[in-house]
């Protein structure tokens, strides 16, 4: 499907690829990260450092499956895995069934899209992401009357995800959007990013990407997407419901209890950097702020 929204980012605006890959040590203050321009070739590399290893470059994410530690993604996600891999569709859809991951991709034409990508802890990347519009999926399977939610849950997979043997979170992890922010075209499916197959600690095979919201509702390896008209639990509002709501849209307005967002700092802006103002909805206010008019968003946050 021809998409219906002009990107004003670029390959110019792109967080180097490394940079993206070792965020966790920039964020610690690493200034070894400068050495990035080695690899990535539009980072503002710093003469006289040392480029960090390999393993360095790709051993810091999020995926709490794999372990709390910051290296813990990077040290077994290599062990899922992601083939064959198949995706649940159920509940209120015409065509509910299992689809296998080739299944879902064969009818979608993979674009690249450059956004923002908004932590809830207050730091900020562009990615290049390849993926198609979730729309185009739903539509395909057939979005029934009365449909109002999109469930989306991750394999559970003790055996290979190691961080999955302790309950530092509830599993699966969850995550949920309302159906009309699911069908908005910037939320994508996406199976890769910097042109190149999803890594594993990123989300392998395919995970969600909405631009709008903080990084977490981003949810990686997805196995089943469910349609409901009841608002879907969602892992970190079940953890911890006073610090994350169901909506999570980027909002500088509103405070994390126990931070501000009114601005973040853009990874690869360099270690002494001042913060930059954190746009509303992350700068796609023109594409979402229908979603949410007449909407408390301090109550809805
Ligand atoms: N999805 C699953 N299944 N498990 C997770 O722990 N972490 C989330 C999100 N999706 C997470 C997840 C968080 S907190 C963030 S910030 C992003 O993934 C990080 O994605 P990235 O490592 O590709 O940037």
């Amino acid at each position: 499907m021809a998409h219906r929204w002009k990107n004003e980012l670029t390959w110019n605006d792109v967080t180097p690829k490394a940079l993206y890959l070792n965020r966790r040590q920039w964020m610690m203050g690493a200034g070894a990260l400068l050495g990035a321009g080695a690899i990535g070739g539009q980072a503002r590399a710093e003469e006289g450092l040392e480029p960090n290893s390999f393993e360095e470059i790709t051993s810091y994410n999020n995926f709490y499956e794999f372990g709390t530690g910051k290296t813990d993604p990077a040290n077994y996600a290599h062990a899922l895995t992601t083939a064959p891999w198949s995706i649940e569709i159920d509940g209120m859809v015409d065509n509910p069934g299992t689809y296998s991951f080739e299944d879902i991709v064969a009818g979608q034409t993979i674009e690249e899209r450059i956004y923002r990508l908004r932590c809830v802890e207050a730091w900020s990347m562009v990615v290049p992401w390849s993926g198609f519009e979730l729309a185009d999926l739903l539509t395909r399977v057939g979005v029934q009357e009365g449909a109002q939610y999109v469930a989306f849950e991750t394999l559970v997979r003790p055996e290979e995800m190691p961080g999955q043997r302790r309950q530092s979170l509830e599993w699966p992890y969850r995550e949920g959007l309302r159906l009309d922010e699911a069908m908005n075209p910037l939320t994508i499916l996406a199976t890769g990013l910097y042109g190149e197959p999803m890594p594993n600690q990123n989300g392998a095979p395919i995970r969600l990407v909405v631009p709008w919201k903080y990084g977490f509702k981003s949810i990686k390896s997805i196995v089943r997407i469910s349609l409901t008209d009841v608002e879907p639990q969602t892992t970190w509002n079940m953890q911890n419901s006073r610090e994350y709501g169901f909506y999570s849209n980027v909002n500088p307005n509103v405070n994390h209890p126990r931070w501000s967002q009114a601005s973040e700092r853009r990874v690869g802006g360099g270690l002494f950097s001042s913060r930059i103002p954190t746009q509303m909805f992350n700068g796609y206010e023109d594409e979402v702020a229908h979603l949410y008019e007449g909407m408390d968003l301090s109550e809805y946050f």
